[in-house]
């Protein structure tokens, strides 16, 4: 396998300032090296443009009803990273992409998913299954699995729709932090949920075999999208929204090391690592040593 890692650092999903320095934070702990350990192939290609958001106004609204912040900025980060994903993938490697807040996803789904069929396994605290109008704090890092499956006010947002991504095959693991109206429209969605229950009852081992299956079903590949907010904040607290009573380190590497084994990963990537709000570059390894995980790494 070749893995292409394209940094893409945005803050404009979020109001922590900080998570924008996530892909040079990660780059720092060693990621290319880790892959190469892990027996991959890598080829660093810099990171996208990405203007400052003190340059730009926060208070864009959307265009019909609601409140996106950043909603300008964030479709041309968009419309560039589906076509950096997409040619990626085209040429026979695996897209890493490295956050940035989760608004990336948008682009990373609309690329993966543009000349095939993909799932989607969502590791994260949160269902980021918001709109325009039912977010609380609209934050577009809240929005981007609602905006890719072309829910509500999202339909037919051409930039941020990943048609050939369906309900069907997009699997929650360890959700534990929803609003009320992300978890009835969840409820009501198509999508496979896995909260920390079903890993406390189930185990991960479990858990993380369901949704692979569920999320490689009658599909091309799988999109792994990894938010640090997933784990513990006791090992990962450089995020900017933690939720106490995530998955353990253990876990957490099980979980990557059965993506690796799966052998469906098409597109992947790692976000909101905040080293701002990180303790010794702590949260940027684990995002370094999973990524080596979910690409191959093993102990023996
Ligand atoms: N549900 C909250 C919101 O919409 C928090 C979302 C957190 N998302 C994340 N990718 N960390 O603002
Ligand atoms: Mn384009
Ligand atoms: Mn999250
Ligand atoms: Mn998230």
């Amino acid at each position: 396998t070749a893995v292409h890692i394209i940094g893409v650092p945005t803050d404009y999903g979020q109001d922590r300032r900080g998570v924008d320095m996530g892909p040079s934070a990660i780059r720092y702990a060693g990621l290319a090296r880790e892959l190469a350990a892990a027996g991959v192939e890598v080829e660093d290609a810099g990171d996208l443009p990405v203007p400052r958001a003190e340059e730009r106004d926060p208070d864009y609204r959307t265009p019909s009803e609601g409140n996106a912040k950043f909603l300008r900025e964030t479709e041309d980060v968009s419309d560039r990273l589906a076509d950096a994903v997409a040619d990626t993938v085209a040429d026979g490697a695996t897209p890493l992409v490295l956050g940035g807040d989760h608004s990336v996803a948008i682009g990373s789904l609309r690329g993966s998913a543009r000349d095939a069929d993909v799932g989607a396994v969502w590791f994260d605290a949160h269902g980021d299954y918001n709109t325009p109008t039912t977010s609380p704090s609209g934050n577009v890092h809240g929005m981007p699995l609602a905006a890719a499956l072309g829910h509500a006010e999202w339909a037919g947002v051409e930039w941020a729709n990943a048609p050939r991504l369906r309900e069907e095959n997009v699997v929650y693991v360890g959700l534990r932090a929803l609003d009320d109206t992300e978890r009835a429209a969840i409820r009501g969605s198509e999508m496979t949920a896995y909260t920390m229950s079903d890993i406390d009852e189930r185990g991960i081992t479990d858990v993380v075999e369901a949704a692979i299956t569920v999320a490689g079903d009658g599909v091309d590949g799988v999109h792994v999208s990894l938010d640090l907010d997933w784990l513990d904040p006791g090992i990962a607290p450089g995020v900017g929204t933690p939720v106490r009573g995530g998955v353990t380190y253990r876990e957490a590497h099980y979980a990557m090391e059965r993506v690796a084994e799966s052998d469906v990963l098409r597109s992947m990537e790692v976000v909101e690592v905040n080293p701002v709000l990180d303790e010794h570059n702590e949260t940027a390894e684990l995002a370094t040593e999973l990524a080596a995980s979910a690409f191959g790494k093993r102990i023996l």
